[in-house]
């Protein structure tokens, strides 16, 4: 008996462009040689982070994420009029509020639509990846621009070595526009998406302070073996579920975006689902953990640089504080 959904026409969230945006500093582990007693062997070997890139004077999240939005918009030749949702993942918003997505919207000169941040830490763009589609999909809404943008430089405590030589700023946008498919895996856009969060492990990485409690910013705190331990032993289930929902396997996948916080989680994931080496998009080295801009910052290079192209089957995957970890599967 055939499939039921491939009888009926759904809507589906597809990429229709892309785009990214890096402030112009870039601070290599040399660099950080200057600041705390570290080295450009020990950083390389343990993360694979090579340089990242640094947040000028004024240049805030929604600064960053603005010209990711505005380079997706050029990419999929559409202006902001064609947009009615903007959803941006960050965990360094300009303020405690107004979410740095309705800045972002007035920045692109949109009167229309709706507009929010995501807070899901480096899983959010996933996150808001999986929102934006079931904005789509439900019909009450058109085209979404989904942005990642972070300036982590700032809720760094630049005196602790465990962090402050991991984090950098950027921002990534992808544009998402409702298309009419099948229901099949062959159909172009988001097939499926898995969320997950787990909040007891919130002493593992936090910020240490905020408005209800501090009513400071905080900095950035982590127990890095922990959540190493975790990334690799547990988020490869939302992968596998991804996979399973689809009627996919590793071997039909063209591309493994995850997010960029260490090579060796990456390269432990990616084996232990069978994915093969040369399907892993890598950009740690030149970015550092940019957290929620991680996945759209590496879609973007995977694009410009070829390798990325329309039809491909994509799986994005993320963990990220609280912990929070998700995954997305999408044809490009
Ligand atoms: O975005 C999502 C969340 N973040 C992550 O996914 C990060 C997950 N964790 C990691 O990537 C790794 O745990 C780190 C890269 C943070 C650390 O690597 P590790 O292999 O787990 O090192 P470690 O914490 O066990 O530290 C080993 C040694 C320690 O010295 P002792 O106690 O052995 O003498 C640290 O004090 O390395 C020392 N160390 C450093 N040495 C030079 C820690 N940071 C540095 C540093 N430079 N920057």
């Amino acid at each position: 008996m055939a499939d039921k959904r491939d009888e009926c026409p759904i809507r589906r969230s597809v990429v229709v462009g892309c785009g990214s945006y890096l402030p112009e500093r870039v601070v290599t582990n040399k660099d950080l040689e200057a600041i705390v007693e570290t080295s450009d062997p020990w950083i390389v070997q343990r993360t694979g982070i090579r340089e990242r890139h640094i947040a000028g004077e004024g240049e805030t999240t929604s600064v960053l994420g603005l010209k990711a939005a505005r380079a997706a918009l050029a990419d999929a030749g559409l202006t902001a009029s064609d947009i009615d949702l903007v959803v941006c993942a960050t965990s360094t918003p300009d303020f405690t509020f107004p979410a740095t997505a309705t800045q972002i919207q007035a920045g692109l000169g949109m009167e229309q639509g709706a507009a929010f941040d995501i807070q899901a830490v480096c899983t959010g763009f996933v996150y808001g990846i999986a929102t934006a589609d079931k904005f789509l999909a439900s019909g009450s809404h058109h085209r979404a621009l989904v942005i990642g943008a972070e300036t982590f430089s700032r809720i760094i405590d630049w005196t602790d070595r465990g962090t402050c030589v991991l984090f950098g700023d950027g921002a990534g946008a992808v544009v998402l526009e409702a298309r009419e498919g099948t229901g099949a895996a062959s159909d172009r856009g988001v097939l499926t998406t898995k969320l997950r969060s787990d909040g007891r492990h919130r002493e593992k990485l936090y910020v240490d302070g905020g408005p209800g409690s501090t009513r400071t910013t905080g900095h950035l705190r982590m127990q890095g073996q922990d959540v190493f331990k975790f990334a690799v032993g547990k988020v490869t289930d939302v992968v596998r579920d991804a996979f399973a929902s689809a009627g996919v396997t590793a071997e039909d996948l063209d591309w493994f975006v995850p997010h960029q916080a260490n090579r060796r989680i990456i390269e432990a994931s990616a084996d232990k689902l069978g994915i093969a080496r040369e399907k892993v998009v890598i950009t740690v080295e030149r970015h550092g953990n940019t957290s929620a801009a991680s996945i759209p910052l590496a879609l973007d290079a995977a694009r410009k640089d070829g390798r990325l192209k329309e039809g491909n089957l994509v799986m994005l995957e993320a963990i990220g504080g609280g912990f929070t970890w998700g995954s997305a599967l999408l044809r490009w």
